[in-house]
């Protein structure tokens, strides 16, 4: 009897078994079967293609990869995946931490690279023409108007120094080229000259307009990326890419390992990804006089500030940074899949949710991050496109400190260090010396004393310009003027014309540099994002780089002093402009 009763429960719990795997083949497989029913029907119907009821489509934006999917049908899988768009991504600021934890989800090099190349071919099938994609983006000119009145922002951007043109762009400027990357795939290839002889294609895009449109901010901004700029003058495709940091739902949370400070990398509903820096600092804390640069904190607020300042240099160098207010619970413990980083969250005696997570630098319940009650500010920085498919190459700044309580550095001790610099590649030939020129007035205006190394895109060779990332320990003192910052310039004595021209303007009480600041900072949600005192600092920093040069060109001579990287005609506008 009891024998009977055990073997039947078996049966039971096999049954249930087998009931429970159909259940979960069949719900895996119908959103399939709906598509390729949606792909049978879409040639009489277009719309049908972007009515995809797939039950987890993100949001009207990536419409066009509905249709995409729809026309290539049951070739290929479906929905971009979420991993295969990950992959366009990537943001590492700190050498030898390329790793981050979502990275070790990934299956390894190789076939990452597959399948962001596949990945990048979907889109350019989708859309056609790539180059023609870049024109769009750089070519549409500036039609928004800034919040009303007199703006000295735009008044600054409408000035001839920021409207001078980037060289002619061949396809080896451009970071990524979707002829050469389409190569990879002949079916691809194959169909680059759809459009002429399309049938089917044609009832998705009646128009015969490119569906630029349709990617995402986060891609635009990637393909725009080129030798000479991260991003163009024209800032509309940044502007909607600051707004998806600060609106775009926030669908999965990690921590980025390797770093010192906690750092959480924030994956959007439109597959976009972001570094998510926490407030640590109330804004008008400055750093300890005997913290050491290398012990202080990584404040959100100076990233955030980092990216403005960068663009008002019409450097643009910086990846676009925007202020967020982020719901703890909501927005980060539960959709975080990360067990270390969800077991720190929380309640502290005020009754406001904290949390540490896991790092080597302050992650502990003594440095916790605690929400009011829930909500925590944090800076999101986009991006940049993912190492496999555009390495970049990290370089080791020749000015770079000690990094150690009492030795000192070799720039330190010997004046003419920068003889030295200027003989070692890539430092003797081509615009690397300048970069780092701008790099470092860059750094004093902010107090950034943490530039130990920097990196630029491998493709562009040893011509292309710096990439600021990593601003987070600018701004932490306004009552003191650091300059050892400067000791590059005052050492080498160089300067580009462009920049030493934009710095004399921003000098000037029309183009005061605080006023653009400010005034550009209130674009961000978490205005005000700088403590006034570390506004008025940049104008007295901006004033003591200008002494600098002038010593400099009294010193060497003007022309050994400044270099003239401006057209003779532009040079001569300007000039007789003012
Ligand atoms: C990441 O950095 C390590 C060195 O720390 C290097 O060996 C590796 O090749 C890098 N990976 C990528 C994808 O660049
Ligand atoms: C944060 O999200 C939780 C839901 O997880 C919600 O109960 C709470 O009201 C939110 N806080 C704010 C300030 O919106
Ligand atoms: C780029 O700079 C490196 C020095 O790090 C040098 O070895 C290399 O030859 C340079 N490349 C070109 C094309 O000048």
């Amino acid at each position: 009897m009891k024998m009977i009763v055990l073997r039947r429960f078996r049966v039971l719990i096999v049954m249930v078994f087998l009931v429970a795997c159909t259940l979960h083949i069949v719900i895996d497989l119908l959103p399939r079967l709906e598509k390729r029913a949606v792909a049978a029907g879409a040639p009489a119907n277009p719309a049908a293609g972007s009515g995809c009821s797939c039950a987890h489509r993100p949001s009207d934006e990536p419409q066009n990869w509905g249709k995409q999917r729809a026309r290539t049908g049951s070739a290929q899988p479906g929905w971009p995946s979420k991993h295969t768009l990950r992959i366009l991504q990537d943001f590492s600021n700190e050498p030898g931490s390329n790793l981050t934890s979502q990275s070790l989800e990934k299956s390894p090099g190789s076939a990452d690279k597959t399948e962001a190349f596949r990945r990048l071919e979907d889109f350019a099938q989708s859309g056609g023409h790539l180059v023609g994609d870049k024109q769009f983006i750089q070519d549409a000119s500036p039609k928004r108007e800034r919040n009303g009145g007199p703006s000295k922002l735009s008044a600054l951007f409408q000035h001839p120094l920021y409207r001078i043109p980037i060289p002619q762009l061949s396809e080896d400027d451009t970071l990524f080229n979707m002829n050469t990357d389409l190569r990879f795939n002949p079916k691809a290839a194959e169909n680059q000259e759809w459009p002429n002889e399309g049938t089917d294609e044609e009832e998705y895009t009646p128009t015969g307009e490119p569906s630029a449109d349709s990617y995402p901010n986060w891609l635009k901004f990637h393909i725009g990326i080129n030798r000479y700029e991260l991003y163009s003058r024209d800032g509309t495709v940044i502007e909607s890419l600051v707004k998806d940091l600060v609106l775009q739902k926030i669908v999965s949370v990690a921590m980025k390992s390797g770093g010192t400070q906690l750092k959480l990398i924030m994956t959007f509903q439109n597959y976009g990804q972001a570094l998510f820096k926490p407030m640590k600092q109330t804004r008008e804390q400055e750093t300890p006089p005997d913290f050491f640069y290398f012990s202080d904190f990584e404040r959100h607020n100076a990233e955030i500030a980092a990216f403005h300042l960068d663009r008002i240099l019409d450097f643009r160098r910086v990846p676009p940074v925007a202020g967020r207010l982020v719901n703890m619970t909501k927005e980060i413990r539960d959709v975080t899949r990360d067990k270390k980083l969800w077991r720190t969250f929380f309640i502290s005696p005020a009754n406001n949710i904290c949390f540490y997570g896991e790092c080597s630098y302050y992650c502990s319940t003594e440095h916790a991050l605690c929400g009011k009650p829930d909500q925590i500010e944090g800076s999101l920085a986009a991006f940049l496109p993912d190492l496999a498919l555009a390495k970049r190459k990290t370089w080791r700044n020749p000015w770079r400190r000690s990094y150690h309580k009492r030795k000192k550095a070799e720039w330190e001790v010997d004046p003419d260090y920068c003889e030295e610099v200027k003989q070692t590649p890539p430092y003797d030939t081509g615009t690397r010396l300048l970069d780092i020129m701008d790099m470092t007035i860059f750094d004093f205006l902010m107090g950034n004393m943490d530039r130990h190394h920097y990196e630029t895109f491998e493709k562009f060779g040893n011509e292309t310009f710096i990439i600021h990332l990593d601003n987070g320990r600018g701004f932490g003192k306004y009552s003191h003027d650091e300059t050892s910052i400067l000791v590059p310039l005052t050492q080498c004595c160089r300067i580009r014309k462009s920049t030493h021209s934009r710095l004399q303007l921003l000098a000037k009480e029309e183009f005061k540099l605080s006023d653009l600041l400010e005034e550009s900072l209130l674009q961000d949600r978490l205005s005000p994002i700088l403590y006034r005192p570390h506004l008025e600092a940049m104008d007295r920093r901006l004033r003591i780089i200008l002494r600098v040069l002038n010593d400099c060109i009294e010193k060497d001579g003007y022309s050994n002093v400044v270099e003239n990287d401006l057209d003779r005609d532009i040079a001569d506008t300007i000039t007789s402009k003012r």
